[in-house]
């Protein structure tokens, strides 16, 4: 029996272990290619833009997560890491994909600048939850997988707050998903450190004293002083990014 398959046109070569693990890599790299490709076209941007916010939000997601692994985080959070450890790479490739459903939000009301009426905000909130009626439908079959599950929290909760003043559902504190307790963080980091078509971008001083002022409110408290303990790091990637 031949020991060479393919996957989606990947070939996966079983002859060893060395080689199995390169072939599997090679179709992790390619599904993920496929994923970062079709939310460009879905969200009407061109790769490199969503490259680039995806690979930020990544690299945030790792930073922050690894520093409160190693300092303090709540024992809930902890326990959950050590029952599931595939949750410690899964969570930050969910980040990148956190918005998937502004796809199905018009570009106009995404790019407009200044506030937004009510109306418009309404609207706009919904790419927290149209994902599952399209999306995550066409995915049902594979729910108990655990990168489903993460993206499914992360997609929806992300515009939580900590004080549950937030949105789809006003959760609060730790009843908000880790990994949206996180993207809560980077979003915002991300967001007023790049150029917007809605808004100035903010130097690392201004973000960072947005971010303190907002913990505990918006922001649980474990993620901001873990963000806070490595700032250097995520302002290296911010001003490299704004270059
Ligand atoms: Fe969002």
């Amino acid at each position: 029996m031949s020991n060479n398959h393919q996957i989606l046109g990947v070939k996966i070569n079983k002859s060893d272990q060395a080689e199995l693990t390169n072939s599997l890599k090679q179709l992790d790299g390619f599904i993920w290619d496929m994923l970062i490709g079709l939310s460009a076209i879905a969200e009407n941007v061109t790769v490199d833009q969503v490259h680039a916010h995806t690979r930020r939000c990544m690299a945030y997601t790792r930073i922050i997560l690894d520093e409160m692994l190693i300092s303090s985080m709540h024992d809930d959070d902890r326990d959950l890491i050590k029952r599931r450890p595939e949750y410690y790479d899964l969570i930050p490739r969910c980040c990148g994909l956190h918005d998937i459903g502004k796809s199905q939000i018009p570009d106009h009301l995404l790019n407009k600048p200044g506030k937004l009426s009510t109306q418009e905000f309404s609207y706009v909130k919904e790419h927290t939850l149209n994902p599952f009626e399209t999306f995550f439908s066409f995915l049902e079959t594979h729910n108990t997988n655990p990168f489903i599950i993460i993206l499914k929290d992360c997609v929806k909760h992300h515009h939580e707050r900590y004080d549950g003043s937030g949105y789809p559902l006003q959760l609060s504190g730790n009843d908000i998903p880790l990994v949206a307790r996180i993207m809560a963080v980077v979003d915002v980091i991300d967001a007023l450190t790049t150029d917007s078509s809605y808004s100035r971008r903010r130097s690392v001083d201004e973000t960072f004293d947005f971010l303190i002022s907002q913990r505990g409110i918006a922001f649980d408290p474990y993620v901001i002083d873990a963000t806070f303990r490595q700032r250097q790091k995520i302002q290296a990637i911010a001003n490299q990014d704004s270059q």
